[in-house]
């Protein structure tokens, strides 16, 4: 089977239904393409054995909805990618009514008898074929089991759909001199200064189907980017994997491999020798791993450390531990190299999205889908305080050089600054459109750099949050 867009595309879970809207979306008389397309043409299929939901209908719900409907990215708060999910429906209830195809929601919206089309107009919709054979599936009582892929396939994978373009990564080099933008499966490097494009990053190992070169860094989006020390590498994570470029002149130079899922976070040891990579697989599996930038052998593997995704991850300012947080709403601190369980900070009540240590590494901050930060202290593994003031989760996290400050990402499209010692607000970097997903600040916090769904990049200036520069990257 082929499923070229199942393995691609997450962002951080939970975006919503933030996908842009079309603007001017007036009233009008004649046919627009805001007019809704027209319904799927409704036919009978000749059979007499089951539908196999297995061979037959995850494939088409992969290959057409998975991209914004997985476990990871819920369009509509929609995992489409098991069938009790789809049972349990989204925000507007059940997608599927076992034994009646006409009262489920997903027909009339894919069928598009209903609004909004299903999937969104741009994209290619069920041929009859298959929207037959998915009312017939859920006539049977809509039985089957979500599809868990235990070996790992080799991949092909075509490009990313064009509407794919929020920023999932950025990164600014320690002299501040570049910062990295990871906009889809693209990575750009800019003069950080200026906002000029240095390199548009392409990976020459990448080819679609047809053998032809993709142009593009990576197979899956970036959402995890870093600078080594020193500013002359720069890495990417990937689909299972992590790319090592040349910060200077943007070339691939060799990929890190052996991880089981998509890499949603990493940081690299103050002394630039070791990368912590983190993900897994939804549901199931926490991945942390340390890598030896020297051999790029695996030197840590922390096993069932979590039960679910792990999407941050930072070493402690002396190298000597690491703390994670998982989508199982824990974050946990584990010493290097064995990687043996020292504490579990337990208090966010949705997932943990990101963490960091204070300079002096007595104090660990945390921020998660509960849109709250949480400080603990690593001695005694107590909560210190709640910060609240975001009205959606908090993505990002990062710990301003060794001040008592610490700046968020948010979905509700804001970066701010606070203190961690007293939990006042200190400053808001505004002027996004959507929903935020990445952040970078220079160990000074005089550059701050977020972007998110709107695919725009926001440069600032740190001391008073004026925006310095506007980036659109691929324009
Ligand atoms: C390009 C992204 C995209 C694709 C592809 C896509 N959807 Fe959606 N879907 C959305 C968005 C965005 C929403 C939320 C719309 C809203 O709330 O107005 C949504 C909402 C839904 C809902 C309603 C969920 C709820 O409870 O409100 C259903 C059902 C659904 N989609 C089914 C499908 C099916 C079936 C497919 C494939 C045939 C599909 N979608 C493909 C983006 C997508």
């Amino acid at each position: 089977m082929k499923r070229i867009y199942t393995i691609v595309v997450v962002i951080m879970l939970g975006s919503l239904s933030l996908m842009a809207q079309e603007p001017g979306a007036k009233q009008d008389q004649k046919p627009t393409k805001n007019d809704p397309p027209p319904p799927i043409k409704v036919i009978t299929l000749e059979r007499k054995e089951p539908v196999n939901y297995e061979k037959e209908i995850a494939p088409i719900l992969g290959n057409k909805c998975e991209v914004c409907h997985s476990s990871s990215l819920q369009e509509g708060k929609l995992d489409v990618t098991d069938p009790e999910a789809l049972k349990k429906g989204g925000k507007s209830g059940p997608a599927i009514v076992p034994g009646q195809p006409d009262a489920s929601l997903l027909v009339k919206l894919a069928g598009r008898t209903g609004t909004p089309a299903m999937p969104p107009k741009d994209d290619e919709p069920l041929t009859p074929e298959e929207l037959a054979l998915i009312k017939l599936w859920i006539a049977e009582g809509a039985k089957g089991q979500k599809v868990v892929e235990t070996n790992l396939p080799s991949l092909k994978l075509g490009k990313l759909p064009a509407r794919v373009k929020p920023i999932g990564a950025v990164a600014l080099s320690a002299d501040k001199s570049k910062l990295a933008v990871g906009q889809g499966a693209n990575l750009f490097l800019y003069e950080a200064a200026t906002g000029k494009l240095l390199h548009a990053l392409s990976n020459p190992q990448l080819k679609d189907g047809d053998d032809q070169p993709l142009n593009q860094a990576q197979t899956d989006l970036v959402q995890a980017l870093v600078f080594s020390p020193d500013g002359l590498q720069l890495y990417s994570g990937d689909f299972r994997q992590v790319h090592v470029w040349d910060a200077a002149n943007g070339q691939w130079q060799r990929s890190l491999t052996g991880l089981m899922d998509r890499v949603m976070a990493m940081d690299i040891s103050p002394d630039g020798k070791r990368l912590a990579v983190v993900g897994g697989i939804p549901s199931a599996e926490g991945e942390i791993k340390v890598f030896d930038l020297t051999s790029g052998n695996v030197l840590t593997d922390i096993q069932a450390g979590h039960t679910d995704v792990v999407y941050g991850v930072r070493f402690s300012p002396d190298g000597t531990k690491l703390a994670s947080a998982s989508a199982d709403k824990l974050v946990r601190t584990f010493a290097l190299p064995e990687g043996q369980l020292l504490k579990t900070f337990e208090g966010h009540t949705g997932q943990v999205l990101d963490v960091a240590w204070k300079a002096d590494g007595k104090v660990i901050v945390s921020v998660g889908a509960d849109n709250v930060v949480k400080v603990w202290s690593f001695e005694s593994g107590d909560q210190i305080r709640t910060i609240g003031g975001h009205s959606r989760q908090i993505t990002r996290l990062q710990v301003i050089g060794a001040k008592p400050e610490i700046a968020t990402a948010c979905g509700d499209a804001w970066v701010r600054f606070w203190n961690m010692d007293n939990g006042g607000h200190i400053r808001n970097f505004g002027g996004n459109a959507d929903f935020l997903y990445a952040l970078t600040v220079s160990a000074d916090g005089t550059v701050v750099a977020t972007g998110g769904q709107e695919g725009v990049v926001r440069v600032y200036n740190g001391a008073n949050g004026q925006v310095t520069q506007t980036i659109t990257p691929g324009k």
